[in-house]
């Protein structure tokens, strides 16, 4: 079974990407596992021109068809996105908008292979869990759409940088456990 682990902050080397890297290093184990970052993609914006609706494909030819074939390469999905502005950083939101030829509330749409499980992790600097709450319902949202079952979450408050993550190393391994 191969995972995919999806570092969602442009920030290669900070708190997100330390979670990815003891994400990864936890499943490693019993998956076969990748990791990315949105950062090492190019992609444009969505144009909202709708045309996907009819041909179930952008007519923007980028690196959003090399993110997708990550996806369609792996079982299990785990985006892990920190919280900019209470909210999902905007590289994260360009490429699910652009994900819209996949999402399946119109015909076409272009598939996934069924059967994929999805997992969300947020992280933030500030203490209460409603803003990671936020970020999951996001990943939640667009997981649904893409038909990808979210089987779990966790949410880390309190991380402003990757050095505050040595004390939440039982937490995440707790969470790898279920995935
Ligand atoms: C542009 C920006 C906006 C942020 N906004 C919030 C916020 O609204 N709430 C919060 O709790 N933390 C916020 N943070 C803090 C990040 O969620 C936190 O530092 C996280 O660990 C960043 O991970 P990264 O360095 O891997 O991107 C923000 C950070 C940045 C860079």
């Amino acid at each position: 079974m191969k995972v995919l682990v999806i570092n969602c902050s442009p920030v290669k080397t900070g708190a997100t990407a330390e979670i990815v890297r003891m994400i990864s290093g936890e499943l490693s184990g019993r998956y076969e596992v990748k990791s990315i970052c949105i950062d090492d993609y190019s992609f444009g914006f969505c144009r909202g021109c709708r045309s996907c609706h009819k041909t179930a494909a952008c007519f923007q030819k980028d690196d959003i068809s090399l993110i997708m074939d990550e996806f369609e390469k792996a079982d299990i999905i785990v985006s892990v996105s920190p919280s900019y502005w209470a909210d999902i950083p905007g590289q994260f939101k360009a490429f699910i908008d652009r994900c819209t030829p996949w999402c399946n509330t119109h015909d076409p749409h272009s598939k996934l292979s069924p059967g994929k499980k999805g997992y969300a992790v947020a992280l933030r600097t500030g203490p209460g869990m409603q803003e990671c709450e936020r970020i999951i319902g996001s990943i939640v949202h667009f997981y649904g759409h893409m038909e990808i079952d979210c089987c779990g979450s966790l949410g880390l408050c309190g991380i402003g940088y990757k050095d505050d993550l040595s004390p939440r190393t039982e937490e995440i391994r707790q969470f790898c456990k279920m995935i």
